[in-house]
């Protein structure tokens, strides 16, 4: 199989080239705790190498030594210790946090040249897939950082087409396989698994996600104001944690972005909002929020074959003129600018740009099964989590997939999430 191995021996090297250029700062930026929220990037560091050593190294056997001694090993557990308490572990310093990452990495890379028929390339992507995402989380951690940008405007990025804004397209009601099974997306993970017939009734959909300027609207009809959009715990938390606005917005029409502070794009999507701000802009706007089942219809349903596509627009991966994808742009692109990423249905820009709230709470499809890293969704599911569906700018293009699901409280909004509309038919 070297065609697998040298795609998935690519997906490793792209994933560890951006946590090398978002941990390549100085030791101050690394070691601070930049918000109780997030870890000190020297932890997601080392934390990445572990997990690497754990899954790829030692079969996800935990009772294995690693490369590290179990009372270090022990610091980058997760569920031990809070992310606010972790800069006050006795981490790993950034050098020595890097050379420890290389090392694991030399060894998978080994491991990967005797790759055999047996060999499970699962384990693998799912090792890619951990690491991209804490690449997000990353960036999430630097845009929470206040002092001097450090990571620069961001790559440029296709025009859009504004007056797409406010236009909804129509979902015929019907049946459509929602998930996936592992015969038809190897690499899919526990929580979109297994694929299984459900039945919709017909909707209407956000062709594109809702704008800055959408939003500002409702904002300026005094929107914060008026508990009548609001949930009655949504209206609670926005008034305890005083929310006016998205998180990184000014009073004055500006935004902040990694350090940039600048005038807000009018046409893109607005972005760091909670599902409680989602759901008032989407009571005030007539409409409400997509279940994640509506959002998964909309963006892989085909009608015309009565099958999935493998992505919104058909088979090809994503590349730079049909998704925002991959970290690199550090925003969202204008709505409009993807129009060869269209869903079957018409709906644009459903992978990249921003992840999209969903009034779904993260629970398991019928018939799920754990994966080997048993713990990466069961622990969630029946808790206080909301699903985001398709992927935020700052997603690697190698891991997401139509049926991916996220899943956060729905008071977060550090995360790069916004607002798609639905609306009953
Ligand atoms: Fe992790």
């Amino acid at each position: 199989m070297p065609d697998l191995r040298a795609q998935l021996a690519h997906d490793l090297s792209t994933a560890r080239d951006r946590t090398l250029l978002l941990t390549g700062h100085d030791q101050p930026e690394l070691l601070r705790q930049h918000s109780p929220l997030m870890s000190p990037l020297v932890w997601d560091l080392a934390h990445i190498g572990q997990q690497e050593d754990l899954w790829l190294l030692r079969g996800g056997d935990a009772r294995c030594t690693g490369l590290l001694p179990p009372d270090v090993e022990s610091l980058y557990d997760a569920f031990t210790h809070p992310r606010a308490a972790r800069d006050r572990l006795p981490l790993l310093p950034p050098v020595e946090a890097r050379a420890f990452c290389a090392e694991v990495r030399g060894r998978v890379l080994d491991r990967l040249d005797r790759f055999g028929p047996d060999d499970d390339p699962f384990d693998v992507a799912m090792v890619v897939s951990h690491e991209q995402q804490h690449d997000e989380t990353m960036l999430q951690t630097l845009q929470l950082r206040t002092g001097p940008a450090l990571l620069g405007p961001g790559m440029p990025l296709p025009t859009g087409r504004p007056e797409l804004a406010g236009t909804t397209v129509l979902v015929p009601g019907g049946e459509f396989t929602l998930g996936v099974d592992g015969i038809d997306e190897p690499f899919s993970l526990d929580n979109e698994r297994p694929a299984h017939t459900v039945d919709v009734p017909a909707f209407r959909i956000g062709r594109v996600p809702v704008t800055n300027a959408e939003f500002a609207a409702f904002i300026d009809d005094g929107g914060y104001d008026e508990p009548r959009w609001w949930s009655e715990r949504g209206w609670q938390h926005r008034r305890e944690a005083e929310l006016t606005r998205p998180q990184f917005w000014g009073p004055d029409g500006t935004r902040t972005r990694f350090g940039l502070v600048e005038q807000l794009p009018a046409d893109e999507p607005v972005q760091h909002v909670t599902a409680f701000e989602a759901e008032a802009y989407a009571a005030w706007a007539g409409g409400r929020l997509p279940t994640e089942v509506e959002w998964e219809k909309a963006a892989a349903w085909d009608p015309a074959t009565g099958q999935r596509r493998r992505f919104p627009w058909g088979a090809a991966d994503p590349a730079p003129e049909l998704a925002n994808l991959g970290g690199h742009a550090l925003r969202p692109a204008p709505v409009g600018a993807y129009p060869a990423g269209a869903s079957a249905y018409g709906v644009e820009q459903l992978m990249g740009d921003v992840w999209e709230w969903t009034s779904s709470s993260f629970r398991p499809w019928p018939g799920f099964a754990p994966m080997l890293y048993a713990d990466y969704s069961a622990p969630f599911f029946d808790g206080d989590y909301r699903v985001l569906r398709g992927g935020s700018w700052a997603v690697g293009a190698s891991i997401l997939r139509p049926s991916f699901r996220n899943w956060d409280h729905p008071v977060r909004r550090q995360v790069f999430s916004g607002v798609r509309l639905a609306f009953d038919a």
